[in-house]
This record gives structure tokens, sequence and C-alpha cells, in this order.
């Protein structure tokens, strides 16, 4: 066992931030052998039954958890900041060319170095992914992440039309290699397998059966899409399938709503949508960066919480323009005021906060796992050094509350808060 003394930030059954000024975080192997978080409090309290544990001095820094990224494309590492109007130009004229070189093992394996690297710099310690259509992708990210220890989902994009050579796959084959990926890698360590159809309008009506009758044989698998981002690319799903009611009814239709199902974006969506999304239990990834950068839209959280259903934070990268977790929750904020007019209430920072740990967890189907630091959880975590720049010195300092010091580490906060990053190792 290991304990840590700091301030220390976790979230209650109720979604509420907890705080402690003077914390202890103690960390051991649970029955299974796993790291997790053994005992979480006010250091005063809980020192004296831990007698004999090695205790790191951290006082003055912030522990709290690992940060969890609903929707990243790891292939788009290099797309970041790739001017285009919108998001078709942008995939046909940066997005395909670029993913069209993973192909390469070696290229594959150096871009996931690269891209867990940030994820470390910046604090996220769990992240769903997309390769790209090259079973040899999801291949090396998966390497990538086992020899890290983390807990991590991906998996092979599925787009068998309406894609240029070098990206597109071929139906029958692309299935044979999906379930072959999920059997090679879903449940292994911390990993887990995402049926990953890119978007409805680069599948074939085949391609999505094909996903859907996978995605009901390995129900603990993950599914994970976009929809309903764009206004171009609604119009064109609609033609392309005209028999279903909406965007988000493609999906539907093929047997891709359900729990474990997460869809990046459900800007453009109806109510009835909303309530499937709910009922089902299929989640949304919320990427306010990717939004702003592409002018795609605002995430409507008013329309989404009335109608019950789940959603968490993403980067989006390479549509998404930052890696690191305060400027998604900052955007988040920014996008949330948007919507201010209908719900009267701006998005707390504590709100923010656990959507992108604990609340993304939860709509990840990773609830009591991972994104919290309640005794159980799996002990991925991050010190956060608020001293890091002069100005959140000087900010985190004059904060009166527990709202006012989050808020300021949210707008001011990037990879130079984040102290270090802990991953559990069993
Ligand atoms: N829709 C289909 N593919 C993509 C992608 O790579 N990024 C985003 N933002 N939207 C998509
Ligand atoms: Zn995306």
């Amino acid at each position: 066992m290991k304990a840590y003394r700091a301030a220390l930030l976790r979230f209650d059954d109720q979604h509420a931030p907890v705080y402690e000024a003077d914390g202890l975080l103690v960390v051991g192997p649970d029955a299974q052998g796993r790291q997790v978080v053994r005992a979480a409090g006010d250091h005063a309290a809980l020192i004296g039954n831990f007698e004999g544990v090695a205790v790191e001095d951290l006082r003055g820094k912030l522990i709290a958890p690992g940060f969890i990224d609903m929707h990243v494309h790891y292939p788009q590492t290099d797309v970041i900041g790739a001017p285009a109007d919108g998001l078709l130009p942008w995939l046909e004229n940066y997005t395909f060319p670029h993913e069209s070189r993973f192909h390469e093992p070696a290229h594959a394996r150096e871009v996931a170095h690269f891209f867990f690297d940030e994820l470390t710099r910046n604090g996220v310690t769990t992240a769903l992914t997309f390769a790209t259509s090259h079973p040899a992708s999801a291949d090396a990210a998966f390497e990538v992440a086992q020899a890290r220890g983390l807990r991590f989902i991906t998996g092979k994009v599925l787009q068998d039309r309406h894609s240029p050579d070098g990206v597109r796959d071929q139906t029958e084959q692309s299935l044979i290699d999906t379930e072959a990926l999920i059997q090679r890698w879903h449940g292994v360590d911390r990993l887990g397998y995402a049926i990953t159809p890119r978007f409805a309008p680069t599948s074939t009506p085949e391609q999505l059966r094909g996903a859907g009758a996978l995605a009901a044989k390995y129900p603990e698998v993950w599914i994970q899409s976009h929809v309903a981002e764009n206004l171009d690319e609604v119009r064109w799903a609609a033609e392309l399938f005209p028999q279903s009611r909406s965007y988000l009814g493609v999906y539907e239709d093929f047997g891709l709503l359900r729990e474990r199902a997460v869809y990046a974006h459900c800007i453009h969506l109806d109510r009835t949508d909303r309530e499937r999304m709910a009922a089902t239990g299929t989640t949304a990834a919320v990427s306010p960066t990717s939004n702003q950068f592409l002018g795609s839209g605002f995430f409507d959280f008013g329309a989404a919480d009335a109608a019950g259903m789940a959603y968490g934070l993403a980067s989006d990268v390479g549509g998404g323009t930052s890696f690191s977790p305060f400027r998604t929750m900052l955007a988040a904020y920014v996008v949330g005021r948007e919507g201010q007019t209908k719900t009267g209430q701006s998005l707390s920072p504590g709100r923010l906060w656990w959507l992108h740990t604990a609340g993304a967890a939860r709509a990840l189907g990773l609830e009591g796992v991972v994104g919290n630091l309640q005794p159980g959880h799996e002990a991925d975590f991050v010190v956060l050094d608020p001293q890091a720049t002069p100005l959140l010195a000087r900010k985190t300092q004059q904060a009166n509350n527990l709202d006012e010091l989050l808020f300021a580490l949210i707008v001011l906060g990037d990879d130079r808060l984040i102290e270090r990053t802990v991953i559990a190792q069993g």
C-alpha cells in the first residue's frame, strides 16, 4: 500500500464534488491484485488506520481523478488545427489522407506513443478512441496502451463506401476483422473493444447490419460512432437512408443503440431521438472544442437533461483543438451559456469536472471502475499544481469556496497544471 497527503477531490453518489483541504488517498491491491483506492478522506481522520504505510507528502497540491476522454481519434493527432469549411471538406481534404497512412504498423505505433504521451501529459487516463479502418491501427493502439497499463477502448473503423482508396474497407472482410479484434483484445488486461462504424454515410446497410449483429453477439463490447454533428451531414444521411425516422434512427434500425453505445456530437437531434437514447441507455460524447472549430453547432444540455439521456465530455481531437480536459470543460461551459436562455442555468464547475471524470465513466458503463477516487475504484489519478503559473497561483489563492477554486482551474488550466499522472499498475 501507498498513501498520498494532499488536497483531495472526488464525487459523492449525488455527483457532487467532495473536497478535503488536507486529504489522504490510500492505494493498494484488491483481492484480484488490481491497484485500487483503499481509502480516501480527511488526513486526520484516516491516518491512524494506516500505521506503517508510506505517505508521500504532497501538501499544496490537489489530487483528483484521472480524466476520461469519451471520444478522440488517435490517428488524427497530426490533424489538429487543419483549416476547412466544415466537417465534410475537413474529412476529405485532411482527415482521410492522414488516416490512409495507418496501414503501416510502424507509423501507427509511432503516433500511438505520441498520442498516449499527450494524454498522460494532460491528465487523461482513460479514452474511448477511434483507430482507422486498418486493423493494424487498432492493434498498435492496444499494444501501446497495454504496455502502459491503461484502461483504454478502441476499435477498427468501419467505412465501406463514400470513402477514398486507402481508407475504404470491404464489407465482409471488415466484419471478420472486427470480430477477430474483439477476440484478441476485448477484456485483456484493462482493454476494451468498440465496434466503430465511422458514421452512417460511409457504411452500406450491409456493413451496419453486420455491426449490429456483432453488437448483439458481444453485449459487453462498446459501440462508437458519430451522429447529427453537421447540417450537411444530416441531410446526406437522410438521402441515403430515407426509410429511417431520423439520422439517429438509422443506428436504431440496425441494432446500434444500446448500453455502451456512445455517439459523438448529438447536436441536431429532435426530442424523440433524445428519448430513444435515454430509453436504450445510449450516451453522447459532447465535443465542444470540435463543434466550435468545425462550426457544427451547440450541444443542447437542457434538452438532453430533460430527456434523461446521459453524456460526458470529449476532446474529439483532431476535430477538437486540444487534448486538455481544461480546454474542453471551458468550451462546454461556453456552450452551456449558449443554451442558458432556455434553461436559465450555467453548468457549475463541479458538474463540468464530473462530466469529464465520474460522469464520463458512468456514460461509458464504467461507473465504479474509473473516474472517481472512492474506495474500490482503479487508482488512476492526477496531481495538480495550483501554483503552476503566476496567474493560477494568484487566482486560486483568492478562491473563497470550492466552486471558485474549481472554476479558476478550469478557466486558467492546461497541461502545466498537471504535475503528475498516476496509472493504477496491478
Ligand atoms: N464524422 C465522421 N468522421 C468524423 C471524424 O473523423 N471527425 C468528426 N468530428 N466527425 C466525423
Ligand atoms: Zn470524432
